[in-house]
Order: C-alpha cells, then sequence, then structure tokens
C-alpha cells in the first residue's frame, strides 16, 4: 500500500426528510447565499423546502443566485463573488448537483482572494493559489459527482472553452443534506450519467497497478458491483427509495478520498472527457463512457494485473484465457453504460477523426501530456484511445 494522509471534514446528514435539519447546520448569525441551477430545485420543491428550513432557523439574511449552469462558467460564477461582495455574505449554501456545488466552491475561493490576485489563477494553478476560503453546505439533488464530500470543482471559461479542475483543503463543504427524495424529480438521462460518473470514478482510483492494499480494492469492487446492481433500476424507477439511496452513497463514496487512499490513481478518462464537454458540450458522464472503454483496451499492458482482477471481481469472468477475460470485462463494462442509455462510441455523438486533432491540441495546452497512474500517457497515446473510441 502507498503512504497517504487522509482527512475529510465534511459532516453528512443522510436520509429522508434531511432538509429540515437545516436548521442545526447553517450558523444562525450567518448572511446567507443560497446557490443553486437553472431552476430544477425551484419545480421539484428542494428550493422551498431549505428557504423554509432557514426561516425556521431564525436567519438573520437569505439571499440567493440562481443561473449556475451545468459545467459552470467562470462568467456566471464571478457575478455570484460581486453579490457576495457587495452584500457581505458570510455562508455560501449550494442547493444542486455537482456543478452548483462546484461553483459554490470557486465562490468560495475566489471571493477570499487579495484584490491583486486573478479569479481565473484559481483554476489555472489547480488551486494552489488558494488561502482562504468561505464556509459552505450543500444539499445534493443529483449523485454523480462526489462534490458532496470532497474538495474539488471543475469550472470552465466559456469564452476561451478551457475546463479545468481545482482542488484545495479548504475548499470541503462543511455539511451535506443528501436526501435520496431529492433526485426523485431526475430526468433518467441525468440518472444514468450520475451512475456512469461514479462508476468511472472508482474505476479510475482502481484499475491502475496492484499495491496490496486489500481493503480500497474491496470497498472499490463493492462500489462497482452496487452500481452495477442498481444502475438499471435507478435509471428506470423514479421513486424507488432504496435503490436511489444507495446511488446516491455509492456516488459519495467513490469520490470522497476514501477508496483513492494509498493507491495509484489515473484520471485519465477525466481529463480526456473534460475536453470532450468543453468542445463538443457532451454531458460529462457520457464523455467518461466513451473514454473508459478505450482506455481499458489501449492500456491492456500496463493495467492488466488489475484488469484480470476486475473481470474476476466484478463481472465473475473466470474462463478462457487472459486476453478473453480483459475482452469481456470491457464488452461488459460497455454493455453496461449502453444498457443505462449511453452511448459509448464518438459516432453515436456525431464526432468522427476530424474531431481528434483539437482534443490534442487542447490536451496539450493544459498541460495534460503525462496522464495516467505512471504519467505515460502521452499525448500520442491520448490520440490512440480516441482513435479506439470512434
Ligand atoms: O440547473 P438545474 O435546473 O438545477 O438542472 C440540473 C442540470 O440541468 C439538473 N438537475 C439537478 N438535480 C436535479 C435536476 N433536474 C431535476 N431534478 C433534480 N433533482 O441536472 C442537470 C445536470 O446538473 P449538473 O450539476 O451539471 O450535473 P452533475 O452533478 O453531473 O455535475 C457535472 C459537473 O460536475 C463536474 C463535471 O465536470 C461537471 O462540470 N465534476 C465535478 C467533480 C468534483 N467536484 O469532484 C468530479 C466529477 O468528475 C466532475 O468532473
Ligand atoms: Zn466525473
Amino acid at each position: 500500500m502507498l503512504n497517504f494522509d487522509y482527512q475529510n471534514p465534511t459532516r453528512i446528514v443522510f436520509g429522508q426528510g434531511s432538509t429540515a435539519k437545516l436548521a442545526r447546520m447553517v450558523p444562525q448569525r450567518a448572511r446567507v447565499l443560497v446557490l443553486y441551477g437553472g431552476g430544477s430545485v425551484r419545480s421539484n420543491g428542494t428550493l422551498a423546502d431549505v428557504l423554509d428550513a432557514l426561516k425556521q432557523n431564525g436567519q438573520r439574511y437569505v439571499a440567493e443566485f440562481a443561473g449556475i449552469e451545468p459545467n459552470p462558467t467562470f462568467e456566471t460564477l464571478m457575478k455570484a463573488v460581486q453579490q457576495v461582495r457587495q452584500e457581505q455574505i458570510d455562508f455560501l449554501l449550494a442547493v444542486g448537483g455537482g456543478s452548483v456545488i462546484d461553483g459554490t466552491k470557486f465562490v468560495a475561493a475566489a471571493a477570499r482572494l487579495q484584490d491583486h490576485e486573478d479569479p481565473w489563477s484559481i483554476l489555472e494553478t489547480h488551486g494552489r493559489v488558494v488561502q482562504a476560503a468561505m464556509p459552505f453546505g450543500a444539499v445534493l439533488t443529483l449523485p454523480a459527482t462526489g462534490s458532496e464530500m470532497n474538495a474539488g470543482g471543475v469550472v470552465t471559461r466559456a469564452a476561451t472553452q478551457d475546463k479545468l479542475s481545482f482542488s484545495s483543503r479548504l475548499l470541503y463543504p462543511q455539511f451535506s443534506v443528501l436526501d435520496p427524495v431529492r433526485t426523485y424529480s431526475l430526468p433518467e438521462r441525468q440518472v444514468a450519467n450520475g451512475v456512469v460518473d461514479a462508476f468511472v470514478h472508482t474505476m479510475e482510483q482502481y484499475l491502475t497497478y496492484p499495491v496490496d492494499a486489500r481493503v480500497q480494492d474491496r470497498w472499490a469492487e463493492g462500489i462497482l458491483r452496487t452500481l452495477v446492481e442498481i444502475g438499471p433500476d435507478a435509471v428506470h424507477k423514479t421513486d424507488d427509495y432504496d435503490t436511489r439511496a444507495n446511488l446516491v452513497w455509492s456516488a459519495t463514496m467513490a469520490l470522497n478520498g476514501l477508496i483513492g487512499a494509498g493507491v495509484p490513481q489515473d484520471w485519465a478518462t477525466h481529463m480526456i472527457g473534460h475536453e470532450l464537454t468543453a468542445l463538443h458540450g457532451i454531458d460529462h458522464g457520457r464523455t467518461l463512457a466513451i473514454v473508459l472503454p478505450a482506455v481499458m483496451q489501449v492500456r491492456r499492458e500496463a493495467k492488466r494485473a488489475k484488469l484480470l482482477q476486475y473481470a474476476d471481481r466484478v463481472w465473475d469472468i473466470r474462463e478462457g484465457s487472459e486476453e478473453e477475460r480483459i475482452d469481456a470485462a470491457i464488452a461488459k463494462t460497455r454493455a453496461f453504460f449502453e444498457s443505462l442509455g449511453v452511448p459509448t462510441r464518438l459516432a453515436d455523438y456525431q464526432l468522427g477523426a476530424e474531431a481528434i486533432d483539437p482534443i490534442i491540441a487542447a490536451l496539450d495546452k493544459h498541460e495534460m501530456t503525462q496522464l495516467g497512474e505512471k504519467q505515460d500517457i502521452t499525448l500520442e497515446i491520448s490520440r490512440e484511445i480516441l482513435q479506439a473510441a470512434l
């Protein structure tokens, strides 16, 4: 096992009716800004419940910031930073999916930069410039990213199509409310995206090379098997509480740092996926469904031992030669994504070989030239991965 240093300070309040408990978590004297997206939380009643809970708490000042878009933009978020300053806000409450929570993290950091510091530097340095951040909490409505219990975020500069990630120990939510009932109003497509996102987060901290990290491996395999088991019901049954509860907790556990402590990690699928979203507007989860099977194929030598373990322990594939078992595991993974209604080929998104050069150029621009668990996924290998995804 590799050495690690792990601390996760986010308090999780889980279960039906948990929103009412906000009153105990938001500091009563704080001036609160509630941030949300394009209106789903308004139409499904979540926002009303949140505002109600704050009112019960006798909150003295509550303002709103609406309109954080999926793949939140720097441009929009800077308007929220301005509101924080103008209204002397001192606590942020994100109500929504990964985009709203990520956006709130950015606002929390940007509002505490020195006047001379450029807020975009938070992205350019992937969070290294963050020296202080506002306190914030979250009410999660979409199980997928794990943003509700991690310290990372992803923000896009619309003007330049740069989609970059950032993280800082200062950017864990103080608390997150996880009420599976809040997910009932999600369209099937978003639930499917969430299942894929959680699955791929787990894979990126698992499918590398063995380091005899038995607990982490079995946690990862447990999450993967759970997602395979519940995925179809999670997508097709809108109000099955236990299925949604298991989905929500799987997605949180997939990216709260626990399964990744002490093991090598390979985030190549995400980094290539971010460029696909920035250049072509493909949903985050869908980009991962395109890239992961191709990464498994192109990196089958480097990942051989873990691919065979994955085949055995996640898919019960034990017959045949090593090559056959690896092929079968890749095919099962692809078929799983497809069974959720998530297409796995670039062609399914009307993209052909001509799309590859601009993606490689963007990876180069963003210094994503040494990806993978051994930093040996060069631009040439990323190109092979994209070719395998056509
Ligand atoms: O904007 P509204 O109207 O709220 O609608 C949203 C949005 O259109 C809707 N939605 C959310 N909850 C809903 C709902 N609709 C009905 N009922 C509900 N309960 O769903 C749409 C997508 O929301 P979004 O927040 O964009 O989705 P997701 O949670 O998948 O977040 C994606 C973003 O997170 C980043 C991605 O790159 C992307 O920008 N990621 C963040 C990570 C992190 N912080 O650790 C890791 C991930 O790998 C990922 O990169
Ligand atoms: Zn993701």
